[in-house]
């Protein structure tokens, strides 16, 4: 819809620099009006931006200046008005507003339910599909968007081809306790956890590969990290062990990071992001084994800086991850866990086959773990072994096997939590404001 009749060409918001000095047409919703006087100043947003209109008495029509002094929040408009460099103005200019077509006006009988006032949790997420329409939650899910078209450039553009696995699947890859099973045509099928079983497979067909896509855990914890659906990002590369694997994940971080500050600068600032936290991730990252990693938690522990006494040969809780990543101004990567709190397919470091050559990376500011990866066992017999000892259905797992028989070769893959990654770049409490419509233990509405 472009308003001909007054040549003002349409714009956005974010692009209103382009249009300094110009008339211009917005496609909008009211999102706050102030009053004082003989003036009226809407803020109008479009899903770019917001931006502040001036309205004076004596420059409008007396029809247009009612109609804008009876605007209720959230009603939708088309805006013609001019732009005015102000340098008070957050994003750096003002509208002198000449005209607004309004499309719905909202009732005040029935007015918008998230006003500019503080509301609880459940009331905002019960409400999620108008709470998005706020200038923080917009906000965040640009950064998203940026992220993951960040993730997908970095790989496109370093040798990587995207293959997309199966999101119906026969078997288990993340442990059978977080299966959400789906009847399949008098099957049991399950929701994939992860598409890391069948990169692999296109990793030996393609060299380097990765996949993008939804990703489902029946996770029976309430915890600030915890979704039952949530994206992953997952690169797979054949010829390659540990060191190759951190090396590329570091690297991968540091782009997206440096990405998301280049380009998405004005949404950092809107949620109020300390970007100096941002600006320091740089790889090389700080790399510590499993076991130095347990001797600083002890050393904390012993200095009464955390309660809990962690027990050598556990994995590491919520807390301990915390811990460790608060202690690092960049992600660092702990790597070689011990092999029997991990996944089944991770081949065992030579030097004692007790530890696998895996990592985890946690965030910094303690968010904790946003990646997870291993190279993976390349020997028949050892995967075989490791399928029985986790009582894993062998029938299910034969063609995963026969990566083993035909050309194994060493190969290491990673997955990133995309809700993860944003919670720690835009600086949240909690993984549901970090996608569109969080899925949770108890919560599946809207
Ligand atoms: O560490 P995880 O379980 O590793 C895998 O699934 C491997 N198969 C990936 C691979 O090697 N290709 O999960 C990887 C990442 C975690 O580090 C975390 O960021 C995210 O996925 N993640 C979750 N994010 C939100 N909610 C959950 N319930 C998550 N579980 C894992
Ligand atoms: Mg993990």
């Amino acid at each position: 819809m472009s308003d001909v009749t007054t040549e003002a060409p349409v714009a956005t918001i974010a692009t209103l620099g382009k249009h300094e000095g110009q008339r211009v047409t917005l496609h909008a919703w009211l999102y706050n009006l102030r009053a004082s006087g003989k003036l009226l100043f809407p803020i109008f947003r479009d899903g770019t931006g917001t931006i502040q209109g001036i309205v004076p008495k004596a420059a409008v029509p007396e029809t247009v200046f009612e109609s804008i002094k009876h605007l209720t929040q959230e009603s939708s408009v088309i805006v013609t008005g001019s732009v005015r460099a102000d340098a008070r103005a957050p994003g750096g200019y003002e509208l002198d507003v000449e005209n607004v077509e309004v499309l719905q006006r909202v009732p005040e009988e029935t007015p918008f339910p998230i006003s500019l006032k503080e509301h609880g949790t459940d009331f905002l997420m019960e409400h999620r599909h108008l709470w998005i329409r706020t200038p923080r939650q917009s906000a965040i899910l640009r950064i998203r968007a940026e992220i993951i078209k960040a993730a997908r450039d970095y790989f496109d553009d370093n040798g990587f081809t995207l293959t997309d696995p199966p999101i119906l699947t026969p078997a288990a890859c993340e442990g059978t306790s977080t299966l959400f099973p789906v009847e399949y045509f008098g099957d049991e099928a399950y929701l994939t956890q992860s598409g890391q079983l069948y990169i692999e497979s296109t990793a030996l067909a393609l060299g380097k590969v990765y996949s993008f896509g939804p990703t489902f855990r029946a996770e029976k914890s309430k915890t600030r990290r915890h979704l039952t659906e949530f994206w992953m990002v997952e690169p797979e590369m054949a010829f390659a062990d540990l060191d190759d694997l951190m090396v590329l994940a570091e690297n991968f971080i540091s782009f997206i990071v440096a990405r998301i500050l280049e380009r998405r600068a004005a949404d950092l600032k809107v949620i109020e992001r300390d970007i100096t936290r941002l600006e320091t991730i740089k790889a090389p990252f700080p790399k510590i084994s499993y076991d130095e990693a347990v001797a600083m938690l002890h050393e904390a522990h012993a200095k009464g800086l955390i309660e809990n006494k962690f027990e050598y040969g556990d994995d590491f809780g919520s807390p301990d991850e915390t811990y460790l990543s608060s202690q690092f101004d960049r992600p660092v990567m702990v790597h070689r866990y011990p092999a029997n709190v991990k996944a089944f397919y991770m081949e065992p470091d030579p030097v004692d086959p007790r530890f696998a050559l895996c990592v985890d990376v946690l965030a910094p500011e303690g968010y904790g773990e946003i990646i997870g990866g291993s190279q993976r066992i390349s020997s028949y017999e050892l995967l075989k072994q490791r399928l029985e000892e986790h009582h894993l259905p062998l029938e299910a797992f034969g063609w995963y096997l026969d990566l083993r028989k035909y050309g194994s070769v060493p190969h290491a893959g990673f997955g990133m939590g995309i809700e993860r990654a944003v919670a720690w770049i835009c600086g949240l409490d909690h993984v549901r404001e970090t996608i569109p419509f969080a899925r949770t233990l108890n919560r599946i509405y809207p």
